[in-house]
């Protein structure tokens, strides 16, 4: 009897903690849903505390131990990478009904850029400048996600990014700490919903922090950032993610400084949880804790569960340092039980936020009502339509319905590679590739030739029939880039330049005079300078996901209009990395109007135009294209820059405005942009930061005034102690197309 009113009070305190505190965010129901946390805690045994500290793949746990049983006996809080309502509901129902305290699993899942219908990789989705679209996306991926009965996604991934060598930064949203930012806020209310629902999934910062900065693009390598660059380049996207509710963050594998990231009590709870009052909780990666001990940080792993723990990862993912160590480790005195319950606490308030002891259940009947929906996939074509940044174009795009085309290309039809890294719930049988949607439009001629099977392929057998192919064609659509195999995680490229003979594929097309139309399609900014100096047009499309194909069939042929711009500095050639927009002047600036390379000027001139300066002899210091780089079919015009005041202070705002005209024939979409640059200060500053973007939509010949506000906010940075700094001086602003070009005035702050 007694036994049964113990399990029949946890079940209502669970309830009531569920009704207390999902979706809600009233303060007294916040604090309720905390009070009822703590009578949870209250009741928990040690090994019940750490059971919900560890988070296994039952795939990889399952051989080893008895999954089930260690559910039942509450020795497992978490679960990654089982999917299928049936299959989530098993575990959880064992969870609920044998646990002791019936407290539901928390399963977790990369769903990193769409679940079945996938979106364009991350960089594509930041290449969009539109935040409408990436929250929707992100909402699509959430609600397919969630049917299939997961909880969490380990995303949104904002590294910031400077090395294209990197497999990773396919994931991120590129170079910019206020672009990843925006795009942060976007894709975790996208995940999480605007309010905690039955088809949201909780987000994961990750990861936390500095890994985008391994050293020499190879992954998981060191990170040396100084504190000055942690809290002006690095941090502010995780901030964000803060502030825009993220329930989670990741540790990352990298050390920085020195420290691995995973036992970074500085950044995690000094910065994170003290500083931020970030309030879900750490979950590490994959056996991130144990690898101190490979770093050599650690010399047990006892030893990493005090570092982990000690630093405010909450939860181990995959490894089992914590359950194996941490009550001994309290017992000797060197952890303290507080530190266990706050660990505890964060995953059940996250648990509880997401409705899991109200609704532990998935219903089984979702998934094939949400999944790959017509709005799903529409969804994602736009995403595709918006993320393609056109490059060049000598006036062959759009493309007239009458002409004949040969479709060429390593990545025509690439319904897997097309979809990009970390895809491992997407069906290539689902993908909607270039070949199927241009040979299934009415009325246009089309014929293929892959030329290269893949692209990394040197067999050039097939380059006969490409040339034949178009020889009998008006125009050539090549489709070039890298397979997705080529970027993510651990896949790593010391060269950027095209795979295998793709380069000698565009030539021999190139000799048949027919005009070339490249399409790109890639996970990183590939070296392509030798393309786009000889291709009549170039489409840079990322991976653009499951609707590819429709959606560059629509840019092709001006039913879409591109309005991508890119998230990143393209170079000319890997030697130049890094290179990035927002560089510091350094004592002996390149001149504004430095020549390319060598290859482009004499020598002597260049000696002496250029004297003492900072550049390459043979590749300058100018990149192929700027960030915030994109062509449109139309043109537009930046006329009369004008400011409210030359004077700023902490109370008085300025407004920037800029008139944008349409010169073009077509209707078009800007992203005009807003750069600022703070002359003098107490630390050196970039050259120009973006502190601003808005989209506009024009007919042609019609002009609109965009206008910024500018306040104290926009002017500062943070010193390496954290103190956010506003210093008087002279400020440069741009209003723009990209970081290279716009109309420049300037004010004071006083
Ligand atoms: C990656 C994470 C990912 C985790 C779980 C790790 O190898 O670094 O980004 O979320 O695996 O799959």
């Amino acid at each position: 009897m007694l036994l049964i009113n113990i399990v029949r009070n946890t079940i209502a305190l669970a309830l009531s903690i569920a009704l207390m505190s999902c979706g809600r965010t009233k303060n007294s129901s916040i604090s309720s849903a905390d009070d009822k946390v703590s009578e949870l805690i209250s009741q928990m045994t040690l090994e019940e505390k750490l059971g919900q500290m560890l988070q296994v793949d039952p795939g990889v746990y399952s051989s080893t131990i008895d999954l089930e049983k260690a559910i039942a006996d509450g020795k497992i809080g978490s679960l990654l990478n089982i999917i299928g309502a049936q299959k989530v509901n098993r575990l959880q129902k064992i969870a609920i009904e044998q646990s002791r305290l019936h407290i539901p699993l928390i399963v977790g899942r990369d769903v990193i850029h769409g679940f079945r219908t996938i979106m364009p990789i991350p960089l594509g989705m930041a290449a969009t400048w539109d935040t409408t679209i990436v929250k929707r996306a992100m909402e699509v991926a959430a609600t397919e996600a969630r049917a299939a009965g997961v909880h969490w996604t380990f995303a949104p991934m904002i590294d910031i990014s400077r090395d294209a060598r990197w497999g990773r930064i396919a994931e991120s949203c590129g170079e910019d700490t206020y672009l990843t930012s925006v795009m942060t806020n976007a894709m975790v209310k996208g995940f999480q919903g605007d309010e905690i629902t039955n088809h949201s999934v909780a987000a994961c910062a990750k990861h936390y922090v500095g890994y985008g900065a391994a050293e020499g693009g190879r992954d998981y390598n060191t990170t040396n950032i100084s504190e000055y660059y942690l809290r002006n380049i690095y941090l502010p996207p995780f901030k964000t993610a803060v502030d825009a509710g993220a329930l989670t963050f990741m540790s990352a594998f990298n050390s920085l400084n020195g420290v691995p990231a995973s036992g970074n009590a500085h950044t995690i709870r000094d910065i994170l949880k003290t500083e931020w009052q970030f309030d879900g909780f750490v979950v590490s990666d994959w056996a991130s804790v144990k690898d101190m001990v490979t770093h050599g940080y650690c010399e047990t792993d006892a030893d990493a569960a005090q570092a982990g723990i000690n630093a405010g990862v909450d939860m181990e993912m995959s490894s089992d340092c914590y359950i194996q160590n941490a009550a001994k480790l309290i017992k000797d005195g060197k952890l303290k039980m507080s530190q266990i319950d706050d660990a505890v606490r964060r995953i059940l308030k996250v648990k509880a936020t997401l409705g899991l002891f109200e609704h532990p259940y998935t219903n089984e009947s979702l998934a094939e009502k949400n999944t790959l929906t017509l709005q799903n996939l529409a969804v994602a074509q736009q995403a595709a339509e918006k993320s393609a940044v056109l490059l060049k174009n000598d006036g062959i795009l759009p493309l007239k319905n009458n002409m004949k085309v040969a479709l060429i290309g390593p990545l025509a039809n690439a319904a897997h590679d097309q979809m990009g890294t970390w895809v491992f719930d997407g069906n290539k049988a689902d993908s909607r590739t270039l070949k199927m949607a241009l040979e299934s439009t009415p009325g246009i001629s089309v014929k293929y030739a892959a030329g290269l099977q893949y692209s990394r392929d040197e067999d050039e057998s097939g380059f006969a029939e490409a040339r034949r192919t178009a020889a009998n064609a008006d125009v050539c659509v090549l489709a070039l880039g890298e397979e997705s195999i080529l970027s993510g995680e651990a896949h790593c490229l010391a060269k950027l330049v095209l795979q295998g003979h793709q380069q000698q594929l565009f030539e021999t097309l190139k000799a048949t005079g027919k005009p070339v139309v490249v399409v790109i399609m890639a996970g990183r900014p590939l070296a392509i300078s030798k393309i786009v100096s000889k291709a009549n047009a170039v489409l840079y499309a990322f991976h653009p996901g499951t609707m590819a194909g429709p959606a560059l069939a629509n840019l092709l042929y001006g039913i879409a209009i591109p309005e991508g711009r890119l998230p990143l500095t393209f170079v000319v050639d890997e030697g130049q990395i890094p290179l990035y927009y927002n560089y510091e002047n350094t004592c002996r600036p390149a001149p504004e109007n430095n020549p390319t390379s060598l290859k482009t000027i004499p020598v002597e001139a260049v000696q002496y135009s250029l004297g003492n300066s900072s550049f390459y002899l043979d590749y300058g210091s100018k990149p192929l294209f700027p960030f915030g780089y994109g062509l449109s079919y139309t043109t537009f015009e930046y006329r009369t820059l004008q400011l409210s005041s030359e004077k700023i202070n902490t109370n008085s705002r300025l407004t920037v405005k800029c008139n944008i005209t349409n010169t073009g024939q077509t209707r078009g979409t800007e992203t005009v942009q807003l750069y600022l640059r703070d002359r003098v200060a107490s630390f050196i500053r970039p050259i120009k930061e973006l502190r601003g973007f808005q989209k506009i939509t024009l007919n042609p010949g019609e002009q609109k005034e965009v206008a910024f506000n500018i306040s104290a906010k926009d002017l500062g940075f943070y010193s390496p102690n954290g103190a956010f700094l506003v210093e008087p001086g002279a400020f440069d602003v741009w209003i723009g197309p990209n970081a290279e070009e716009g109309l420049k005035s300037s004010f004071a702050f006083e």
